[in-house]
């Protein structure tokens, strides 16, 4: 059975934002978030505290942090590497944070520059600074159905991330199809082993649309009971250090998918079109949700 209600993680403002050429003001993330807020959406995660010579376009992250109309109820998570990312995150008044690790040791070193055992020890510096400040943390897996450097990724080594994180206190896990090369077969298959050491409510997926499988990849998490989306207005994005990925999945389009299955979101999807409409007049880009796409037709 299909969950009644799924909670959509909004990754535009980061993940979709992230790897523009061109730097956006600040005061365009700022009015983007509060018009994704408006929408309703329950969590949107606004910048990262990485290092600028990075990640440039996230240089930014005090101001976008103090720029925002904090919508009661809602949550802005903001992505914490080590320890000095988190500690910069809090002061600027973040709430919650996420750590991001991942199931291939070559995109853990070109993506944050350490292996993935490495990664676990600076998450658990983050972890345990959150657990004694009462800040709730999530967590990332990367390439969970396929890496960019190393071609096919075991389930069992996504398992074993995931476990690792959860056991660190991680509140929830989340899944990247980091180069939206998966199936749904595959999905079924990882999904089917990380659920052996994670518990199904704590996991969310995160699927990249570079092949077109987004949804039909969303769809098989949801018939496994996953009741956590992530996705970016407008399909926005792509990560800095995966070559060739394409945006996420748009949230106007898993929106419109699970209204359709009469799932419940809390998301007004006219409103959320407005804020796609403003982030790609901004961008001076068009959309790549193929329900803005449409309803501007008719
Ligand atoms: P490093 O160079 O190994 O770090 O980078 P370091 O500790 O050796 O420090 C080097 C310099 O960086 C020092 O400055 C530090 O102070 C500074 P310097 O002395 O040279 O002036 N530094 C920092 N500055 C600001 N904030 C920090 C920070 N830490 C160190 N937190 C590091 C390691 C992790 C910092 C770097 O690799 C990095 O910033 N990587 C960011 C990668 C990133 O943001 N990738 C995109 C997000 S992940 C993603 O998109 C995937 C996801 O969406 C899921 C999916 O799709 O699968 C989540
Ligand atoms: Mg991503």
């Amino acid at each position: 059975p299909l969950p009644e209600k799924v909670k959509i993680v909004e990754v535009g403002p980061r993940d979709g934002l992230q790897n523009e050429k061109t730097v956006v003001p600040a005061e365009v993330k700022i009015r983007l978030i509060d018009m994704l807020s408006e929408a309703g959406l329950p969590v949107i995660e606004a910048t990262s505290f990485v290092s600028p010579k990075w990640v440039p376009q996230m240089a930014d992250q005090e101001e976008v942090m103090r720029g925002i109309s904090r919508k009661p109820g809602v949550n802005y998570p903001v992505l914490t590497p080590n320890l000095k990312g988190y500690r910069a995150a809090v002061k600027a008044g973040a709430k919650e944070v996420a750590i991001f690790g991942a199931a291939s040791e070559l995109f853990s070193k070109k993506n944050i520059n350490c292996s993935v055992e490495e990664s676990l020890q600076r998450f658990e510096e983050v972890m345990s600074a959150a657990k004694q400040e009462g800040v709730p943390v999530r967590g990332y897996v990367s390439c969970v159905l396929g890496c960019p450097y190393e071609g096919k990724v075991s389930p069992l080594k996504v398992a074993d991330v995931a476990k690792r994180l959860y056991a660190m206190g991680c509140y929830e896990i989340s899944l990247g199809d980091t180069i939206g090369v998966g199936t749904p077969g595959g999905m079924s298959e990882m999904l089917e082993a990380v659920m052996k050491e994670v518990p199904v409510s704590a996991l969310a997926v995160h699927c990249h649309d570079t092949y077109g499988q987004a949804l039909a990849n969303i769809l098989v998490a949801l018939q496994n009971g996953i009741s956590v989306v992530d996705s970016s207005v407008s399909g926005l994005g792509g990560c800095p250090y995966a070559q060739g990925a394409s945006g996420n999945v748009a949230t106007e389009d898993v929106v419109y998918m699970l209204h359709g299955l009469g799932i419940h979101t809390g998301v007004d999807l006219q409103k959320l079109i407005d804020a796609g409409s403003f982030i790609c007049r901004s961008l001076n880009r068009r959309t790549s949700s193929r329900v803005a796409q449409a309803s501007c037709k008719l």
